[in-house]
């Protein structure tokens, strides 16, 4: 019986964090300004800061792009005064720049594909994983999540002209469930020396969110010397699931997930390098059609991945990718296997 309770009240927090989970703008990382904080907008004293912060809004971005109602209505504030606040707020931001066209394709020429080495995932994502992008990938427990993440991390260390990226890759492993064993399978299974390829994959295990977030900085230190092109945190989402719990928390776990998620993007940039990040999926009892999962993250996760691979388990141990939300690529699915040398189609 208590189990049962303890349940409920679990699925009761997942579906309150689709209602607080506020959409916060990931900002462009290039500059590194230092940050004016909400208190310095005129007339934003500690008790507004608070409110405003309680409402998921911890930057000067995310209110410059409110509308007056919308901010008054989720920070409890005077509409006069979320007026003000945005007024200022859009004076004092960091708006970006706008650069020209020809130059951000100059910028998408640099964009590199990683091989998955299976032809149905290469087309789905219309030639293989991105340099640039964080690409997110969800799905149950059991899904193949982290067989993603050991096949790509081996697929790295493949030569350019076989799909590879020739580069070190580091891997944030949360759950302890990084396998040396299994890199040794899969780089067998390319034909590649086991022992070349796992010098080059850089693991730390993360024990919790705090510690995880270091663990970015660590790696802006490590990457001297190296070619970093991959980086990936299996998962992402897992200690700050279990450290955040219940509606109250809800703000600051979005708020330190965002910033997690700018700094993965940013090195990233810097190395023209390919994010992956994995995270679950929680229950959604009242779907009524589609599918009955969604990911954790909410919003904040969902602007900040480039692209969302949904995985899941289909009949005689064959598994189902499907891309969602792709910026420039249809929405679709693919169906490969996961065998003992690795992904195969
Ligand atoms: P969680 O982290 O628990 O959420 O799951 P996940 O999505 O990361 O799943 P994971 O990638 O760990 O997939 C585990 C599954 O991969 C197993 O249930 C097996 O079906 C399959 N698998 C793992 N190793 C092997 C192997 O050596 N051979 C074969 N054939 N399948 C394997
Ligand atoms: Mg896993």
């Amino acid at each position: 019986m208590a189990t049962k309770s303890k349940k409920k009240a679990t699925i009761e927090i997942e579906n309150n964090e689709d209602l607080q989970d506020q959409p916060l703008p990931v900002m462009p990382t290039e500059d590194e300004a230092p940050e004016v904080q909400i208190e310095d907008l005129p007339g934003v004293g500690p008790a507004t800061a608070e409110k405003l912060r309680e409402a998921g809004f911890d930057d000067l971005l995310a209110l410059a792009v409110m509308s007056a109602g919308d901010l008054a209505d989720q920070a409890e504030l005077g509409e006069a005064v979320a007026t003000k606040i945005i007024g200022a707020a859009k004076k004092m931001a960091n708006i970006g720049g706008f650069v020209s066209g020809d130059a951000l394709l100059e910028r998408r020429r640099e964009v590199l594909k990683l091989t998955s080495k299976v032809q149905s995932i290469d087309d789905l994502l219309g030639g293989g994983f991105e340099t640039q992008a964080l690409v997110e990938v969800y799905g149950a427990f059991g899904s193949g999540k982290t067989q993603i993440g050991h096949q790509l991390a081996v697929n790295c260390t493949l030569p350019m002209d076989e799909g590879g990226f020739d580069g070190d890759v580091f891997y944030i492993d949360t759950e302890d469930t990084f396998r040396p064993e299994r890199i040794t399978q899969m780089a067998r299974g390319h034909g590649l020396d086991p022992d070349a390829v796992l010098a080059r994959i850089h693991v730390a295990r993360a024990y919790n969110s705090d510690h995880q977030m270091l663990l970015v900085d660590e790696i802006k230190r490590m990457s001297k010397g190296l070619n970093v092109k991959m980086i990936i945190v299996d998962s992402l989402t897992s200690h700050f699931r279990a450290e955040y719990i219940g509606r109250g928390m809800l703000a600051n776990r979005q708020q330190k997930l965002n910033r997690h998620l700018k700094d993965l993007k940013q090195l990233a940039d810097i190395n023209n390098a390919l994010v992956l990040v994995t995270n679950q999926v929680h229950s959604k009892p009242d779907a009524m059609w589609g599918d009955p999962t969604k990911p954790i993250g909410g919003h904040v996760l969902a602007h900040a991945s480039t692209f969302r691979l949904y995985l899941r388990k289909a009949k005689a141990g064959r598994r189902i990718a499907r891309l969602v939300d792709s910026p420039n690529l249809p929405d679709g699915e693919c169906v490969y296997q996961v065998t003992q040398e690795g992904l195969r189609d």
